[in-house]
């Protein structure tokens, strides 16, 4: 139908040409059909968040089966591996569904697995007259992925900086510049230019590595050339407790890593705590000597995952989910105790990593299970009303024939266990060098440098969810790298 389409487009019974596919594609993008309405015989499928899990099911999902209404504080989806930059709408995938979609901006604030039903509230500036609601579903994707963790640590609430949101990367952005132009002004004394552009960040884990190279390249390459005369000045840090730095990659990618930090310029503290924070200063516990208390401008956290509120909460009310480290589920990804709820991404306790390629890998697989669900849903409610019309008395021969039909046909539908596919650990190390470990025909192949960099980039644009957002990331690393930032 596509290139029928093009042809119609084209009036002409041509070839289709590039400019015609790109014409065509972009059009639709922007000007998708009408859509179904609500069926009041289908169920009701509510999604929780509109993260990498939510995202990637509300992608493979068809709504033709289900009434389906998702609910998330972020009426976007954050494309998280390139956080500074972007973020993409979800109503962008939600308006090209083929049934409507209720997408409401709210945090759900308590989910109840008895009765079946989420409450949520409106917590934007402009409320609505009832912000609270309740809603019940027959169905729930629970997809809220997780917090920052901060181990209770003093200080690091109030005075420090994390990397998880869109509005963390914005106010990292406003301090570190506040930083910046504090010690361009007149008369700031060389002790305090020195605290001012001392950067802390805390967590060797991805995001912090990736954060470092980052705030690195923005000094190398920017700030140098706006600021010749505070480079002298600038200081990158990165603090991390355990031994070494990213403990999921190979060896060797670890050591490539801090050699390249190494010659960067950027400090590295393993085997050092943080113990604490204050508004000009981390007070520092390295393994073997006393606590000290260092210096900085700003201070970016970046130690890790805790579970949000609402999901300790939903864990309290089920008996097998008390004391556990994440949601438990099933090999279907059915929250234990809890069937009708589903659960995917960082708010579960798996044996694979809190990444977003596990979360998307779930929310697909979940996609095409509920699309198997719906199906034996229809059947065994056909089959229900034979059985009623059968012990009332008026089932006649045929229905008895249809009924057996229709339950060889629920016996045929099989629900596959997930299974989680790696494609590999993919992180940017600052300075265009990126390190990978790829599995290659059953081998761990790792690899860093310039070309890692260039395949990182390529495999991130190709997993941006439109046209439209490909094109403006590409643009907008071709703006940086003529233009900087
Ligand atoms: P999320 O993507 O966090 O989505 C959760 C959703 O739930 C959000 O939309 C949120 O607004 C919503 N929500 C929150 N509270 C509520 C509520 N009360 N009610 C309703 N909705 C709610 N992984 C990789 O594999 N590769 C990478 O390169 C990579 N880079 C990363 C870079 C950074 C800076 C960070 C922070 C993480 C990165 N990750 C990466 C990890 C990856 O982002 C997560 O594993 C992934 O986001 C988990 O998906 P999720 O759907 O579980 O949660
Ligand atoms: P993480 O849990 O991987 O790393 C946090 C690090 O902080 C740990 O190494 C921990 O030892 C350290 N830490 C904790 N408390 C500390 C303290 N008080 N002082 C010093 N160090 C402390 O967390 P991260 O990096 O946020 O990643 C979370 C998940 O997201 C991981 O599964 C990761 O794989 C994924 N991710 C993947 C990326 C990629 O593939 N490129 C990029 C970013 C995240």
């Amino acid at each position: 139908s596509f290139e029928w389409r093009q042809n119609d487009l084209m009036g002409l019974m041509t070839p289709i040409t590039s400019a015609g596919t790109f014409y065509y594609i972009t059009h639709k993008e922007r000007h998708p059909g009408t859509q179904l309405p609500f069926d009041p015989s289908k169920k009701t499928l509510v999604v929780l968040g509109s993260g990498w899990g939510a995202t990637s099911l509300l992608k493979g999902l068809d709504t033709e089966d289900y009434n389906t209404i998702v609910i998330s504080p972020k009426n976007f989806f954050l494309f998280t591996p390139l956080l500074p930059s972007v973020a993409v709408a979800t109503r962008y995938i939600t308006r090209h569904k083929a049934r409507q979609v209720s997408v409401i901006e709210a945090e759900a604030t308590s989910v109840d697995p008895v009765n079946k039903t989420v409450t949520f509230t409106d917590t934007s500036p402009l409320q609505p007259l009832s912000p609270t609601n309740t809603l019940k579903y027959d169905y729930l994707v629970y997809a809220v992925g997780a917090e920052t963790q901060t181990f209770g640590i003093p200080g690091v609430k109030e005075h420090a900086c994390f990397m998880k949101e869109v509005g963390d990367a914005e106010e990292m952005q406003r301090r570190f510049l506040d930083c910046v132009e504090t010690a361009a002004f007149p008369g700031t004394s060389e002790e305090e230019k020195k605290r001012l552009l001392h950067m802390v960040v805390v967590g060797g884990g991805p995001t912090g590595i990736e954060l470092t190279g980052e705030l690195h390249d923005f000094l190398e390459e920017d700030l140098k050339n706006w600021y010749p005369e505070l480079h002298p000045y600038m200081r990158l840090t990165l603090v991390e407790a355990l031994p070494s730095v990213l403990p999921m990659f190979s060896k060797e990618l670890i050591q490539y890593t801090e050699r390249t930090f190494k010659e960067s310029r950027i400090e590295i503290m393993t085997g050092t705590m943080v113990k604490g924070v204050t508004p000009s200063s981390v007070l520092l516990k390295p393994k073997d000597t006393p606590e000290e208390e260092v210096d900085c401008g700003l201070v970016v956290w970046a130690a890790g995952n805790t579970l949000r509120k609402l999901t300790r909460d939903l864990m309290g009310k089920v008996g097998e989910q008390v004391n556990k480290r994440g949601l438990v589920i099933d090999d279907h990804l059915r929250m234990l105790g809890a069937p009708s709820i589903f659960a995917i991404g960082d708010c579960t306790s798996t044996s694979y990593a809190p990444t977003a390629q596990v979360a998307s890998q779930q929310g697909a697989y979940l996609a095409r299970m509920l699309k198997l669900i719906a199906k034996r849903d229809a059947l065994e409610n056909k089959l229900e009303q034979l059985t009623t019309a059968h012990a009332e008395g008026e089932a006649t021969d045929e229905a008895t024939t249809e009924a057996g039909g229709i339950k060889r046909k629920i016996e045929r539908i099989k629900l596959k266990p997930f299974h989680y596919s790696h494609q590999g650990s993919l992180a940017y190390i600052g300075s265009d060098k990126a390190i990978a470990d790829l599995p290659i025909f059953g081998r761990e192949w790792a690899s860093g440098g310039v070309a890692t960099f260039l395949f990182w980039r390529s495999a991130y644009l190709s997993t941006l969810f439109s046209l439209r957002n490909r094109a403006l990331v590409a643009g907008d690393w071709m703006r940086v790298k003529f233009f900087g930032r």
